[in-house]
């Protein structure tokens, strides 16, 4: 196929979570039926899939990347009959549904869990990966994401099994044949359901080999990603995207090879950890630098060119509001919003729409007690008994913590953001008055209305899709441009990242038409002013 000939080359995506959504029976926590009701609002926003976050039924450790079975609905979000329902009447309206697969562990109430633990010579036990040893002396000192180490002790089997992130997800042996048929098996039933696509969690740490300290790139990873991709993903031209944190440019390559070998996309994460030291934990912060992520963008969407596909994205559940990091969240909200949503839709991949963020929706600064997230909590504990100061910590968290994301969906002026009758499992952010959908949709210069504007042109204009990427004043510290050129025409892209009035040598686009600006008059000043962004294009 031809890059426009599948459909997710020239489709947005809007990921959900569920949770924090739209909760329809007032126990606090966003469901399936509230999702259901809100179809007609992403149909008018204007984005031709939806990525959800896991429902299945799970314990809510991880808040649902901990499943106990890939092939039921948790309760608390509906039933698998709503499910369908959601699946049908989305793609009424022309929106296919994506379902996240959580297949690097599962959770340690899953059946094959709860088997494994039962003996050596159960015939689960070797989902898992074990190592024989002594109590208080783990295998090796690998760590765990969430905190501690990444091996658990289970008295009764005199055995330690691996866990990458909590205690509670227990990671999957995939060099059992059996585990990788049981999922493929698994895949292949909700694609029989009609869904339109899968993302892949933690993908590129499931061919782990614990014993030599790798996660990540395993050696065996690639094959495996064929062997699935060859049993389950070639039927009706799914999206498949993969979760790569440990992604290079090389690796994505084969990930998102052009002949449909391993998916379709993956998102690799290298923009997103700009704001942290090198090396060091994801809290520890580092200034910005516009100069870095210039690099760091101009290398991916160079070199995937005509021989991969990236995917673009600013927010998603585990990070923090765009806004708030790379933006303004204060007095030039709304135009470093629309900026920095002109910067990511102009380049060449499939955007995807994090819940909010087309609303300019900003971090939390809660108190320690308001947290739900297990990794914000963990880093707590951990830091307070390591003597940090308690305002470096929160620091840190008002940075990073995932539950910047996790916030409610803020619908309206009401109480609880029109979110939920009840009373939230996490809180609403107190800025919903000022920032809510019902607001922006009579606004014309709303947020919402550029993003919905910045979807449509996606679809007229094939050098989105198609165009190659060349960055300008790579050097420059205020400003991040670059033009955009196939066959039919050729786009330019010009974004200031500061709050402060930027001189601008570029002159070409006062001979092309202006597709979009977050200014009134964008184009028309001598200076860039603050945020300002636009996108001009010649030819069709
Ligand atoms: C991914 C998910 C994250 C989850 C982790 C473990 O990074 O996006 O939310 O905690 O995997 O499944
Ligand atoms: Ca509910």
């Amino acid at each position: 196929m031809t890059n426009r000939e599948h459909w997710w080359k020239n489709a947005v995506i809007y990921q959900i979570y569920p949770k924090s959504f739209q909760d329809s029976n007032g126990d606090g926590i966003g469901d399936i039926p509230g999702i259901i009701s809100r179809l007609d609002y992403l149909q008018e926003l204007g984005i031709d899939a939806i990525w959800l976050c896991p429902m299945y039924r799970s314990p809510q450790d991880d808040n649902g990347y901990d499943i106990s079975d890939y092939q039921d609905i948790d309760l608390m979000f509906g039933t698998m009959r709503d499910m369908e329902e959601l699946i049908v009447k989305a793609r009424e309206r022309g929106i296919r549904i994506i379902m996240d697969l959580v297949l690097n562990h599962t959770s340690d109430e899953h059946r094959w869990f709860r088997e494994a633990k039962k003996g050596k010579d159960n015939p689960y036990h070797d989902y898992y990966v074990w190592r024989d040893g002594v109590p208080g002396k783990a295998p090796n000192d690998m760590r765990a994401t969430f905190g501690g180490s990444a091996w658990e002790w289970v008295p009764g089997l005199g055995q330690y099994y691996f866990h990458q992130f909590s205690v509670r997800q227990p990671d999957l042996n995939w060099d059992n044949p059996r585990v990788r048929e049981e999922i493929y098996r698994m895949i292949r039933w909700w694609a029989d359901k009609g869904v339109g696509g899968f993302r892949l969690d933690v993908i590129d740490q499931i061919a782990k080999e614990p014993d030599l300290g790798i996660t990540a790139n395993g050696p065996k990873l690639h094959d495996y990603i064929r062997e699935m991709s060859a049993a389950a993903f070639q039927e009706g031209d799914l999206i498949t995207v993969g979760e790569a944190w440990g992604s290079t440019p090389e690796l994505a390559k084969l990930y998102s090879n052009p002949d449909g070998s391993e998916f379709s996309m993956v998102f690799q994460f290298e923009h997103s950890g700009l704001d942290q030291q090198e090396g060091k934990a994801k809290w520890d912060l580092a200034p910005l630098s516009l100069q870095r992520m210039k690099a760091v963008f101009e290398k991916w969407q160079t070199q995937l060119y005509d021989c991969g596909w990236n995917s673009l994205f600013w927010n998603n559940h585990d990070l923090p509001r765009i806004v708030s990091r790379w933006g303004n969240d204060g007095v030039y909200r709304e135009y470093s919003a629309k900026m920095l949503a002109t910067l990511l839709h102009g380049m060449q991949g499939t955007p995807y729409i994090y819940q909010g963020e087309e609303l300019g929706m900003t971090n939390v600064r809660f108190a320690p007690e308001q947290y739900r997230d297990i990794e914000t909590l963990n880093l707590y504990r951990e830091r307070k008994e390591a003597g940090y100061p308690e305002a470096e910590i929160m620091r840190s968290i008002y940075a990073k913590s995932r539950d910047n994301a996790r916030t409610p969906m803020q619908w309206d002026d009401s109480a609880q953001a029109g979110f939920s009758g009840g009373e939230p499992w996490i809180d609403v952010n107190p800025n919903y008055r000022a920032i809510n959908v019902a607001a922006q949709r009579q606004d014309p210069d709303s947020v919402f209305h550029y993003y919905q504007r910045l979807i449509r042109l996606r679809r007229e204009y094939p050098v989105f899709a198609e165009g190659n990427f060349r960055l300008l004043l790579a050097d420059d510290a205020q400003i991040f441009a670059y033009e955009r050129e196939s066959e039919t025409g050729k786009l330019l892209v010009i974004c200031n990242f500061s709050g402060e009035p930027a001189e601008c040598g570029l002159t070409e686009q006062k001979q092309m038409k202006l597709l979009i600006g977050n200014y009134k008059d964008t184009g028309n000043a001598r200076q860039l002013r603050p945020y300002e962004a636009g996108m001009w294009i010649c030819g069709k």
